[in-house]
């Protein structure tokens, strides 16, 4: 309990900024525009968008007003409400506890980019096949993810607050600023492939934009709709907890309503910018067959755009590749914050004792999912049809198997047994309209129930 009161946000504006930056890391700037690439551009998009708008609005309420009400985080919040629902506090504590197995490493591939560029060599980082064969050397993308654990680790030590809330007001309005002008610059790129065929930055737009609905079936469909819901979970960092958490920090005088709709318009809108500078540069250097190319795709693309920029791209780069591993950082921190209060609370130890104990731990997994791009290679079809590695199948675990059915068990619970009127309540506690009621209302009753159903039978592979 004493981590409330030491870690209560000083203003809207530091909870806003806060939550933030914990729901924008790379799952804007990586993992939205490869899995909008994957399913087609314009088609994701559309869906995402409106998915952002119903569900992310809905979850990011529930989350947020569960943490304000209760006081209490994600593991004792649900108890709280009601005891015969302690167990859904358990199995929302799972996904922190399975993200921060990979979070890291992708962190550290993204610091591996930057300190590539801070030193000049990014001719090495241009070669087609370069992030590869570092993902496959052994000991390099375990030097980058421990270094990332460790300032992580760092500065949960030393509580909430006065580690983030500096690090996200530095950061944020910087890499919207970045991602912008890198944006501007993808659309302007143009490229002529051994074929002779010219390709432009604008063409790749048009891709990114465009719906493209022929030889959609109903199971495709279904497919793309699972990534986006994943997609949603993962970037707003809903139904895992972290906003309940954060939520329990936030004062009684705040407006509920517009911090979400900050919140989700500004994650969303880092996903949508970083698609514009992620895409249009896969399509021109690699056509469309680049698009299909998954996790890889921003590791791969972003270094030919800063080649394309002549001399100034190696400081770019570095300031790009810099920015993100903050973003990701103030990410990884939401994580490693949670759990750490988690811990805390469980084992009754002190925050220092328990970060510690914890930065161990992780930095054991981090190394075996490092490992399984070399050592313990295989191939894993999951059961949506793509090829997974560990990383892919601790991420799919969390967001596409585990996430519907938390959301779906968190709906029933406050639509029919604590009902929308205590979260509307505390949402209007501070004196301000919650403009969006109604839509809440029947999100939560009906339609995100049914949806997270057929989802959550989709992700095993049943449907
Ligand atoms: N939302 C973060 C991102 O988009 C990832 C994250 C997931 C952060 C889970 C915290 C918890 O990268």
């Amino acid at each position: 309990m004493n981590t409330k009161s030491k870690s209560g946000f000083s203003s809207s504006l530091g909870f806003i900024l806060v939550a933030t930056g914990s729901a924008v890391g790379v799952g804007n700037i990586w993992r939205f525009p490869y899995l909008a690439a994957q399913n087609g551009g314009g088609i994701f998009l559309i869906i995402y968008l409106l998915l952002v708008l119903t569900f992310g609005f809905t979850l990011l309420t529930t989350d947020i007003a569960i943490g304000r009400r209760t006081r209490e985080k994600a593991l004792n919040a649900f108890g709280a409400m009601k005891s015969k629902w302690k167990f859904l506090g358990k199995l929302t504590f799972l996904v922190p506890l399975i993200i921060m197995t990979y979070y890291c490493v992708i962190g550290g591939w993204v610091l591996k980019y930057a300190t590539v560029y801070l030193s000049g060599c990014r001719d090495q980082a241009t070669q087609d096949d370069y992030f590869k064969s570092f993902l496959s050397s052994h000991a390099s993308p375990i030097v980058f993810t421990l270094i990332f654990m460790a300032i992580t680790v760092f500065i949960v030590y030393f509580g909430v607050q006065k580690g983030i809330e500096r690090f996200a007001k530095v950061v944020m309005p910087g890499l919207i600023l970045m991602i912008v002008g890198i944006a501007v610059f993808s659309l302007t790129l143009r490229y002529t492939d051994s074929n002779g065929i010219e390709r432009t930055g604008m063409q790749g737009l048009m891709i990114y934009l465009k719906p493209d609905f022929t030889d959609m079936t109903f199971s495709k469909f279904l497919k793309i709709l699972l990534d986006a819901m994943s997609q949603l979970f993962f970037s707003l960092s809903v139904s895992m907890g972290i906003m309940v958490t954060y939520g329990s920090y936030v004062k009684k005088d705040t407006n509920l309503s517009r911090s979400i709709k900050y919140i989700e318009y500004f994650d969303t809108g880092v996903a949508l910018l970083a698609g514009v500078m992620v895409i249009p540069a896969v399509y021109v250097f690699y056509g469309t067959q680049g698009m299909t190319s998954g996790p890889g795709l921003m590791f791969v693309s972003m270094p030919k755009v800063f080649n394309a920029m002549g001399n100034i791209g190696t400081i770019i780069g570095f300031v790009f590749f810099a920015m993100v591993t903050f973003a990701t950082l103030t990410s990884s921190i939401s994580v490693m914050e949670t759990l750490v209060a988690d811990f805390m609370d469980l084992l009754h130890m002190s925050r220092k004792k328990t970060s510690l104990i914890l930065g161990v731990v992780y930095s054991i997994a981090s190394i075996i999912i490092c490992l399984g791009y070399n050592v313990f290679y295989f191939e894993f079809t999951l059961p949506n049809g793509q090829s997974a590695q560990l990383l892919d199948i601790m991420d799919y675990v969390s967001n596409s198997f585990l996430l519907p059915l938390i959301s779906f068990l968190t709906c029933v619970f406050v639509g029919w047994i604590i009902k929308p009127k205590w979260i509307i309540d505390e949402v209007e506690a501070s004196g301000d309209k919650f403009s969006r009621k109604r839509l809440y209302n029947v999100m939560i009753r009906y339609i995100a129930p049914v949806v997270m159903t057929i989802l959550f039978f989709q992700s095993t592979g049943i449907l």
